[in-house]
């Protein structure tokens, strides 16, 4: 309504449920709670705009009240069409002290089961702030809202877009849609938007190398720090965190025994050495695809049989892709698959199964099992399940991982926002990560609630190997 809280999202009335998975989730997310204690009495993001795209769930909403605690102004999408809980996205639209009819919360635009069409809507929604003014800073997961702004740039330098109908995704095509509406509108928009913008904090592998190419390629438009190759993000969340939740989505998807199935997981990186852990937990006996012998060979020293996946597609039951890369599951592969093998991607993007290949072949049959879920039958009549049409499956099918490994990855983020709110001048136009004495304190926040003591070095010990008692403990070229 005029004047109030801008927002879209399912259902407002789901606000009080929400309100108590936050309630339970602050409790498992020591380090977001300390930054509230340490910087709630200071507020040193006062001032700042922050728009978020980040899947938007209960972990997420605990991390918006943080930057709001401490002085920020925040808008948020998600970033991913379904990814979003929507009682956590109520409930950060209500508020802690509004109510349903009264919201007085944080504006979100996400809900489950967006279109292409609305994702990029609510992705720029977030981006536009009252008055014309735009975010001074993005909090990015994927990039997709920084490609926003950048391809909203070149289309002003260009003065035109090209055709949609040349696209080569659906989300290409959406995005030229949106810009040729806006470069009509204001010809000057992101541009101006852009200049505003004091950088760019990134949560994920996909994010940040998207990051590096526009860095590369001399097309970055302002600072960014790299929040996934902080040591306590991607060498827990990813890995941790897709322990937990890859398991959890297959289970709420299929509720098949793992047990006693062969499951390939491809990719051994971070994540991918997180979910063939997971599902050798189950019972499963897990097959790894890789194209880095270094990868493959931890796989190997790690007891995991590596193949390629033309091997062993035959006899699989489980595919789960996890490379951040594409055409790595391909129609050929599904169609060769046993009846009913399930495939699954964890890696950011839908690219890495062909959904759009398998969508073209010649008499295939799709059958919506659940949301989320579906069959997908051949000519031949053997089916594949396809979970969360091939996006990101712990966050279409589960909840994405739990509160306390997003703690350490969102007291980062909370780091890097204030690191490019307060101290603009030390991060120039490029790719940066957190330095790491404070990638060690994220840890050292962690370690209390899990009842673990940390052994301190004595002076001569320190001098003994050349660290300082308080740390950093490590050389940057360390990898942990
Ligand atoms: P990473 O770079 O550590 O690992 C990816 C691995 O895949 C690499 O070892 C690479 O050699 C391998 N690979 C690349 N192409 C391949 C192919 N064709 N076949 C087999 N292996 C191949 O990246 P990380 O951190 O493991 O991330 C992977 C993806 O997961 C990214 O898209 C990232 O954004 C996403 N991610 C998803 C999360 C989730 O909750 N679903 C959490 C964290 C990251």
């Amino acid at each position: 309504k005029p004047g109030g809280l801008e927002f879209e999202v399912a259902d407002l009335s789901l606000a009080a449920w929400g309100r108590r998975e936050i309630e339970l989730a602050e409790h498992e997310m020591p380090g977001l709670m300390a930054m509230r204690e340490r910087y709630g009495a200071s507020r040193p993001l006062a001032g700042a705009r922050i728009t978020g795209s980040l899947h938007m769930t209960v972990q997420t909403a605990v991390l918006i009240e943080t930057l709001v605690a401490l002085g920020a102004e925040v808008r948020w999408a998600s970033c991913n069409i379904f990814s979003t809980q929507d009682h956590a996205a109520a409930a950060v639209v209500v508020g802690p002290n509004g109510t349903p009819e009264e919201p007085a919360g944080v504006p979100v635009f996400a809900w489950k089961g967006e279109t292409i069409e609305e994702y990029w809507r609510c992705t720029e929604r977030a981006l536009r702030w009252p008055g014309g003014q735009g975010p001074t800073s993005i909090l990015d997961d994927g990039g997709d809202a920084t490609l926003l702004v950048h391809q909203g740039v070149a289309a002003e330098k260009a003065g035109s877009v090209p055709p949609p109908e040349t696209a080569s995704s659906e989300d290409e095509a959406e995005v030229r849609r949106l810009l040729a509406r806006s470069l009509v509108e204001d010809p000057q928009y992101w541009t101006t938007l852009a200049n505003g913008i004091r950088g760019v904090t990134e949560e994920t592998t996909t994010g940040v190398h998207r990051l590096y190419e526009l860095a590369r390629s001399g097309e970055l438009l302002f600072p960014a720090i790299n929040v996934n190759d902080s040591v306590t993000k991607s060498k827990f969340d990813n890995t941790y965190g897709c322990r937990h939740s890859l398991i959890d989505g297959i289970n709420r998807a299929t509720d098949v025994l793992i047990g006693g199935k062969l499951a390939v997981v491809c990719g051994y990186g971070d994540v991918g050495k997180g979910c063939a852990e997971s599902l050798r937990g189950q019972g499963a006996r897990v097959v790894v695809t890789e194209i880095d012998p270094i990868c493959a060979l931890q796989a190997v020293m790690d007891g995991f049989e590596v193949a390629t996946l033309d091997d062993v597609v035959e006899r699989a039951d489980i595919v789960v892709t996890a490379t951040g890369n594409r055409d790595v599951v391909t129609v050929d592969h599904m169609a060769r698959m046993k009846h009913l093998a399930i495939v699954g991607n964890i890696g950011h993007f839908d690219n890495e199964i062909d959904m759009a290949g398998l969508a073209k072949v010649p008499g295939i049959r799709k059958e919506e099992v659940k949301p989320q879920v579906h069959t997908w039958t051949f000519p031949d009549g053997h089916a594949v399940v396809v979970l969360s049409e091939g996006r990101l499956l712990n966050l279409g099918n589960a909840t994405g991982h739990p509160s306390f490994v997003m703690s350490c990855s969102f007291t980062n983020q909370t780091m890097a926002q204030l690191e490019l709110f307060q101290r603009p001048e030390h991060y120039e136009v490029g790719v940066h990560v957190l330095p790491k004495h404070l990638d060690e304190e994220v840890a050292r926040l962690h370690l209390p609630a899990l009842g673990a003591r940390l052994t301190r070095l004595t002076p001569e010990q320190a001098a003994y190997i050349g660290v300082p008692v308080e740390g950093p403990y490590k050389p940057d070229h360390y990898r942990y």
